[in-house]
């Protein structure tokens, strides 16, 4: 295959699924010959985001991070995802500003949803007011006004969800096979 590089941009809530959807078109992608790389918002903190916290000032922070580590990948030809809650919509558009072809998805669930799934634990606990600032509970998530792909973890299965976004990067000619 050929591909551009580029900057795929996964947001929503904790449990959504970007990791899940990420994974799987970083599977895709690399089968198919291509340079790709994955940010994982769990992964960075633990490294290039080491002691950052989850105040505004924070994720903005960890959110930049991730956003330069995008532009250096995609500017130099390889396949960047990032796979981030990236709560806050004015740090997701400076980023989008900056990134040659910037391509934003929105993993939408419903609250319930990912606090029924609960996969870490972390919603019970936020909901027993155990967890300050825990973004959907006690914290804000700023949906994306025009993602350029939606999908929807509640509604569709994860290998569903991939497909869209591997429709949309083909239609905007980001990759071809
Ligand atoms: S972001 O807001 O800065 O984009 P990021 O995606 O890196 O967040 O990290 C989110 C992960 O951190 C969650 O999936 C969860 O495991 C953990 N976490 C711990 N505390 C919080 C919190 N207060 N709000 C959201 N996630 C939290």
């Amino acid at each position: 295959m050929t591909h551009q590089g580029f900057t795929l941009w996964f947001t929503g809530l904790s449990g959504a699924g970007k990791s899940t959807i990420s994974a799987i078109i970083e599977k895709r992608l690399r089968e198919a010959g291509a340079k790709v790389e994955v940010l994982d918002g769990d992964v960075v903190r633990a490294n290039l985001s080491k002691g950052l916290g989850f105040s505004k000032e924070d994720r903005d922070t960890n959110i930049r991070r991730i956003g330069f580590v995008c532009e250096v990948l995609s500017r130099n030809g390889v396949i960047a995802i990032a796979a981030a809650i990236s709560p806050y919509r004015a740090v997701r558009e400076e980023i989008r500003s900056r990134i040659h072809n910037f391509v934003e998805v929105y993993v939408e669930v419903p609250l319930e949803v990912v606090a029924e799934r609960d996969v870490k634990g972390l919603y019970k606990k936020a909901m027993a007011g155990e967890i300050p600032q825990f973004t959907g509970v006690s914290d804000p998530y700023e949906p994306p006004l025009h993602p350029e792909v939606m999908v929807n973890s509640a509604k569709e299965t994860p290998e569903a969800s991939a497909g869209k976004v591997w429709a949309k990067l083909k239609e905007l000619g980001l990759i071809s096979l």
